[in-house]
């Protein structure tokens, strides 16, 4: 089962501060739909996922998961982390199952499906600290899906992984939420992950966060990213991004338009 989402109109102001940190987002995600969130450090992703998950209350306006105002924390939208949190003390397998032993069940079959389908059926009665960090971050995935969730909501989960073992996860995620009918927001400020993963690409601006533009990313999956196809998506994306919100490099949206201006600069 899969979970629209609207956001409706959320600004959002820390206490002790006096700018909003958030500012009139809108948006709605579609059942199914895998959507990112890019955008600078401190931009405000983590805030707006944050709301999504339940964890924080905006100061206006609201979400709704399928009709459902979020109010608070649900097994039905879950949160991945980039630490995967496991107790260092039990298995793979306890700590695949911990958020059905917190709703009241045990579901043996279950939890070996989900291990089966995040490739680590054969670590079951392995100690988590005897894992990769990637291995880590599978169990972590499999104690998120135990619990049914509608929405997978993903917070920068891979930053701490090795290019090659990143790219496997995400694809293994997608795949996954594809597979099991999830609706999934992953944010991130990778690019490249941003293209590898989403159906649609939301680009933040800071000061205040708001959602500055999209691009739809239309490839098929699992994603080849040695097509040309995939570059010209990377390449389209990071163009639309320096447009909407600066390159990082010190040049602004504005600045780089002007660039357009290059032969004034030239002429300089
Ligand atoms: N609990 C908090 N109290 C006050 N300010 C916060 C809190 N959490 C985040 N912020 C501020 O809100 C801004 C956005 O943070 P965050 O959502 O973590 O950004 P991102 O995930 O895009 O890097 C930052 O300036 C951060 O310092
Ligand atoms: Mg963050």
């Amino acid at each position: 089962m899969s979970a629209n989402v609207s956001v409706d109109f959320i600004t959002h102001t820390f206490k002790g501060q006096s700018a909003p940190t958030l500012k009139d987002i809108a948006l709605n995600i579609h059942p199914g739909e895998q959507v990112a969130l890019i955008g600078r450090s401190g931009c405000g992703k983590s805030t707006l996922l944050h709301m999504l998950a339940g964890l924080t209350v905006p100061t206006e306006g609201c979400v709704h998961i399928r009709g459902h105002t979020v109010t608070r924390p649900s097994a039905k939208w879950n949160m991945m982390f980039q630490k995967p949190s496991l107790y260092p003390w039990m298995t793979v397998r306890r700590n695949a199952e911990l958020g059905l032993l917190f709703a009241g069940c045990r579901d043996t079959a279950r939890i070996d499906a989900l291990l089966e389908l995040v490739g680590l059926a054969d670590k079951a009665d392995a100690n988590v600290q005897s894992l990769s960090g990637g291995q880590q971050q599978r169990v972590a995935l499999a104690r998120s899906l135990a619990t049914s969730p509608e929405l997978l909501l993903l917070d920068e989960p891979f930053s701490a992984l090795d290019a090659f073992t990143r790219a496997t996860l995400q694809d293994e995620v997608s795949r996954i939420a594809r597979q099991e009918g999830l609706t999934l927001v992953i944010v991130t400020h990778d690019i490249d992950e941003a293209v590898a993963m989403a159906d649609r690409v939301l680009i933040m601006a800071a000061n205040p966060g708001r959602i500055a533009g999209e691009m739809a990313i239309e490839l098929p999956a699992p994603r080849e990213r040695a097509s040309a196809e995939y570059s010209r998506a990377r390449e389209a994306l990071m163009t639309t991004f320096d447009g909407l919100v600066g390159d990082g490099r010190g040049g602004a949206a504005a600045q780089r338009t002007d660039a357009a201006g290059a032969p004034q600069r030239e002429a300089a």
